[in-house]
């Protein structure tokens, strides 16, 4: 039976992983931040080289952009030197890595969607701390599946959940109608996920749901989905309620995907009902 470490499995995408594998025959490996920091390179190791799994999934990191810009030193301990330390493990017992990137390496700037060869300028901390843990992977091994994703939701705290709250005050909401996106599913990633590890087509993917919205759009069309009537304000980035500092063009283009044909994505809109009816929030 193949193995399967989940580094930051109480996280959304943890999560949803283990979801995913939960009828599929694999002996997992779970750990946080509690059980293995993935900073501390004697654990890693220790844990690695104990349980030699096949394949090590990494979804643990710091994600809350603020805090990032305010403790960079914690971003780049765990998101770049923590992507390091699991792919040198990686690497000593030849097991595969996926590591789990973000849209945030670029600057947002484009006008059109970002292939996987454009030439990455992350503007936050953030962002750049998850470039430096992608660059740690690729350099330290070559069984590696970089996997970019953008505005990832699942259980877990994200935008739905935000916005769901911030309408029951009453007030009209004010959401950036500038920053343009695809909303993916955790859960969609997952399937992604477990179906290129199992395969050979190693190198750098982006991966999100199909199509594309603003957050202004995504926001109506979460009320709608969910029944609510809430007033919602279309106003710039930085007069939005929420989401502060966001790269403004988000869309990832899945050019290699599309080569390789390894997967194909549900649309946004179909994800998004799938997971409202799945939380018990959908009400059309
Ligand atoms: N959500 C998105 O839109 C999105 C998009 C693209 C890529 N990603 C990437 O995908 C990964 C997972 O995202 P997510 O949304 O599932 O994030 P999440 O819900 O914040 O989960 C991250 C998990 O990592 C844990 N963690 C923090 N420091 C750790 C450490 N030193 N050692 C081990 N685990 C640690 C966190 O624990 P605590 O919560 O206790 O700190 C949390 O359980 C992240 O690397 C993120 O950069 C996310």
């Amino acid at each position: 039976m193949l193995k399967i470490w989940i580094s930051g499995s109480n996280g959304q995408i943890g999560k949803a992983i283990n979801s995913v594998l939960e009828p599929l025959q694999f002996e997992v490996f779970n750990t946080d931040k509690d059980e293995v920091d993935i900073a501390d390179v004697d654990e890693v190791f220790r844990f690695g080289e104990v349980n030699r799994p096949d394949i090590i999934i990494n979804c643990s990191g710091v994600t809350d952009m603020d805090y990032c810009e305010a403790n960079p030193k914690e971003a780049y301990r765990v998101n770049a030197i923590g992507a390091r330390n699991l792919s040198i493990v990686a690497r000593k017992i030849d097991a595969k890595i996926v590591q789990i990137s973000t849209d945030d390496v670029f600057d947002g700037k484009s006008t059109k969607p970002y292939k996987e060869f454009d030439t990455p300028n992350p503007r936050t901390v953030y962002g750049k701390s998850k470039l430096a843990g992608e660059n740690y992977v690729k350099e330290f091994t070559h069984k590696h599946f970089v996997i970019r994703s953008t505005w990832v939701y699942g259980k877990g705290n994200n935008y739905i959940f935000d916005l769901l709250e911030a309408v029951k005050t009453g007030k009209p909401v004010a959401v950036a109608a500038d920053q343009f996106g695809a909303p993916t599913s955790a859960k969609e990633l997952a399937k992604f996920v477990l179906h290129i590890v199992s395969g050979r087509e190693y190198g750098t993917y982006h991966a999100t749901c199909k199509g594309t919205c603003s957050r202004y759009a995504y926001a109506k069309e979460i009320l709608k989905m969910t029944g609510k009537t809430a007033k919602l304000k279309a106003v710039p980035t930085l007069e939005s309620d929420l989401t502060s500092v966001r790269p403004a063009y988000a869309v990832l283009d899945g050019f290699i995907m599309d080569i390789v044909h390894v997967y194909e994505f549900l649309s946004w809109k179909e994800s998004l009902e799938e997971f409202l009816r799945e939380e018990g929030l959908y009400e059309q």
